[in-house]
């Protein structure tokens, strides 16, 4: 295996003491979880923050006047000044707490772009996005008669950005663009995507799922118009997630779903609106994943972006070292920007076959298309195979997937 001490960026072994999952077994080893990607494992401050919500505030929010709907009330909207700051939006009223990022993306579809899509209309994605990022658009275009059109990659899998802007006409009406490819791992240049679409009249929205537990992203900076994060990717609970809208935008748009709280007053004959962001949040919020997810944010933000960045991109290099040593095993996603993910394929092995076995190792990985299709058509294979990092991984678990694999290469000759 490749030398030298891992970079001291920050108390591994303490990171790994606050996931309580992480002591467990699988198939009689110690868990090797490389599937983050799909969703990450939760220190206890979270677990500890949702029980604490169920057992001392429970209540419904922005109803009551009773103690307990103000406690709740004070920290769900404790939890979206939390996103705020983490996402650097410019006010609390430009994020709107949803189920996952596949809801942003719908909501956006429905009340931004689909009245304003006329047939021979074009909405913009890349070639590398999550099936989330491609059907909410096929389903408005379809209905509008208008044209899905893909901005390609190349065989690092890195978005070709004179394509991108070649493909950005009068008639896009949003480009909506990954910020980093779960399937390969590619770091698009999310600046220059926004900056090449603002300067021919286009919005941007930014898939940021899974960005945002690998890298500072700064809605401000990048000035996109939309911008979508998921909670459970980001160490937080499952059913909550996050979209970031511009205020001008929000404020124009129609509502997504209708319900109590999203109204200011209802009759039967017509009803209005809430202010933002409770226009947007119809129904009774995931109160407790939303407080989740502010101790999530908090939690990483203690660890530091920058320390869990330089630490995963060790993790990084080292394992593609490992897996470069292997007999047969191509990686597929070879971009210069490239973080956190390792997918590959082994010759002669599907990569159903390399989960299984690896898995009887106590070795979590993913197996299958990764719900990017597309992208395993572009480099014209069925499925890879994917270990995926977060900030919890070590060097040793590279080596162990490295030891499973060449079990995997031993049963298949
Ligand atoms: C890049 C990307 N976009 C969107 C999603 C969808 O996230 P969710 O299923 O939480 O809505 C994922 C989840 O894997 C993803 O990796």
């Amino acid at each position: 295996m490749i030398s030298g001490a891992a970079p001291a960026v920050f108390d591994l072994q303490r990171v790994r003491a606050d996931f309580p999952i992480l002591s467990r077994t699988v198939n009689g080893k110690p868990l090797v979880y490389l599937d983050n990607a799909a969703t990450t494992q939760k220190p206890g401050v979270v677990l500890d923050a949702i029980a604490s919500y169920y057992t001392e505030i429970n209540a419904n929010v922005h109803r009551g006047v009773h103690e307990l709907s103000q406690r709740a009330t004070d920290a769900y909207e404790a939890a979206r000044e939390r996103v705020r700051a983490y996402f650097n939006a410019a006010s609390t009223r430009e994020v709107i707490f949803t189920r996952n990022a596949t809801e942003g993306i719908n909501l956006v579809a429905y009340t931004f772009v689909k009245q304003r899509l006329a047939a021979g209309d074009e909405v913009l994605v890349s070639a590398m996005e999550h099936h989330s990022n491609i059907v909410p658009w096929q389903l408005v275009c379809e209905a509008a008669g208008a044209h899905l059109r893909v901005a390609p990659i190349d065989d690092r899998g890195e978005l070709i950005l004179e394509e991108f802007d070649r493909l950005l006409t009068p008639r896009t009406r949003i480009a909506s663009i990954t910020h980093m490819s779960n399937a390969l791992g590619t770091v698009t240049p999310v600046r220059e995507i926004v900056r090449l679409a603002h300067a021919k009249g286009v919005p941007v929205l930014i898939d940021a799922s899974q960005a945002a537990y690998h890298m500072r992203v700064d809605v401000k900076a990048l000035d996109c118009d939309f911008l979508v994060a998921t909670g459970h990717k980001l160490y937080g609970p499952t059913g909550i997630g996050v979209l970031y809208g511009k205020e001008a935008h929000l404020e124009a748009m129609p509502p997504f779903m209708g319900g109590g709280d999203m109204i200011s007053s209802v009759s039967f004959e017509r009803s209005t609106w809430n202010v933002l962001p409770y226009k947007f949040e119809a129904g009774t919020p995931d109160i407790a994943g939303a407080i989740g997810l502010h101790a999530a944010l908090d939690y990483i933000e203690a660890r530091g972006l920058d320390a869990i960045a330089a630490h995963e991109r060790d993790l990084l290099h080292y394992g593609t070292g490992v897996l470069e040593a292997i007999d047969g095993v191509r990686l597929i996603g070879t971009a210069r920007e490239k973080a956190s993910i390792l997918s590959f394929v082994m010759e002669g092995v599907h990569p159903h076959d390399i989960g299984t076995i690896v898995d009887r190792e106590g070795v979590a990985i993913r197996t299958g298309h990764h719900c990017a299709q597309p992208v395993m058509e572009r480099f014209k294979i069925p499925a890879t195979a994917r270990a995926s990092l977060a900030m919890y991984n070590t060097r040793e678990e590279l080596d162990a997937l490295g030891r499973a694999l060449r079990k995997v290469r031993q049963v298949f000759g």
